[in-house]
């Protein structure tokens, strides 16, 4: 039986981009039979970028809330947030940072990046790499299906592990990273790449007076109603194409071909696309983060304990390694 893990930053409310290349995969890849998954929320992570408590708690449940909204079993799946079993995983960041060269840290890609990019350059991210190889090992995980951005840090976790088992006899599972490349990259309401900190994304789990204004943003061009219009380039048709079912996309494109067809219609269509496509995630959504946050709470709980007593055993191992 594999172990598959894989961890989310909980640094927003997951959006159409999220939900479509990354939540549904994941989620899939876990109902498969023979596999045995983790799935956490890395608020530990967050913590390098968000410092207000309230907002970090306030997306750590949006995004705990979206996961189940999309399908996440918890029967299945052992779903935790990080910081609960926070013990574990810092003792063991502890371990594996005294057996990483600097050297390492300070080339990673991601850090020379955010080093360039934020104003807050802090210890954390630099050593965020560590805590996410943690995060890996003490679950034993074969299989961390990530994006590939996450590509450096998969490389750096094998490293890491093997680094242990060398200094300290067999201990941890080597582990692999799943990357995806099939997975296409959903655009924006202005045909960019979908992204929070763009302000282009699409929050599917919105009211719906607001999903339709932001719909109504989507970017097109100037052509005039009646005239013809090329499918191909156009962002509505590209997000309607991805939800819409195929004889409804195929229509959409009839329409643009033959003129007559506004994009006011296609944005209309996709609106109610959208409703349909996520009806059942809408209401599960607001169930669990605005109806019922006990049951969410609550959902979370019971795997934290199972994580827990996961991650008590193998650092219990760990431990006698290093004869503490
Ligand atoms: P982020 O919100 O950038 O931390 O990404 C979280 C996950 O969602 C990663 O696996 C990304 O690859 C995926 N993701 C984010 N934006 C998009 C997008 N526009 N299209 C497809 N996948 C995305
Ligand atoms: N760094 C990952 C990201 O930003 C999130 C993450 C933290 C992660 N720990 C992990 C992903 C462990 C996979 C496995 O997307």
């Amino acid at each position: 039986m594999s172990r598959i893990l894989t961890g989310i930053q909980s640094s927003g409310k997951p959006h159409l981009g999220n939900i479509l290349g990354a939540i549904l995969p994941a989620i899939q890849m876990s109902a498969q039979s023979g596999n045995e998954s983790f799935l956490f929320i890395a608020d530990l992570h967050s913590l390098t970028t968000i410092k207000d408590p309230a907002v970090l708690q306030e997306n750590t449940r949006a995004v705990a809330a979206a996961w189940l909204a999309c399908g996440l079993d918890t029967s299945r799946v052992t779903f935790y947030r990080q910081s609960q079993v926070a013990a574990y995983h810092t003792e063991l960041t502890w371990y594996l940072s005294c057996l990483t060269p600097y050297p390492m840290l300070a080339n990673a890609h991601s850090f020379k990046d955010k080093s360039d990019r934020l104003a807050d350059v802090n210890a954390g991210l630099f050593t965020y790499p560590v805590l996410m190889a943690a995060d890996i090992i003490l679950y034993d995980a074969h299989y961390v299906p990530v994006g590939k951005d996450q590509k450096q840090h998969l490389e750096m976790t094998r490293d890491m592990a093997e680094a242990f088992n060398r200094a300290y006899g067999e201990t941890f599972v080597v582990p692999e990273g799943v990357i995806d490349e099939r997975i296409m990259v959903i655009p924006g309401i202005d045909g960019q790449k979908m992204s929070k900190s763009y302000g282009n994304y699409i929050d599917i789990f919105q009211p719906e007076k607001e999903l339709q204004k932001v719909v109504k943003k989507v970017i097109s061009d100037s052509t005039p109603l009646e005239a013809p219009k090329d499918p191909t380039n156009d962002v509505t048709f590209k997000l309607y194409s991805l939800i819409a079912p195929a004889a409804d996309v195929e229509t959409m494109r009839q329409n643009y071909l033959a003129g007559g067809y506004g994009y006011g219609h296609a944005k209309q269509a996709l609106f109610e696309a959208l409703k349909t496509r996520f009806a059942k995630e809408r209401e599960l959504f607001d169930y669990y983060y605005h109806q019922n946050p006990a049951a969410l709470e609550q959902k979370l709980q019971e795997g934290e304990e199972k994580a827990r007593a996961i991650a008590a055993q193998k650092m219990n191992e760990v431990r006698g390694k290093l004869r503490f």
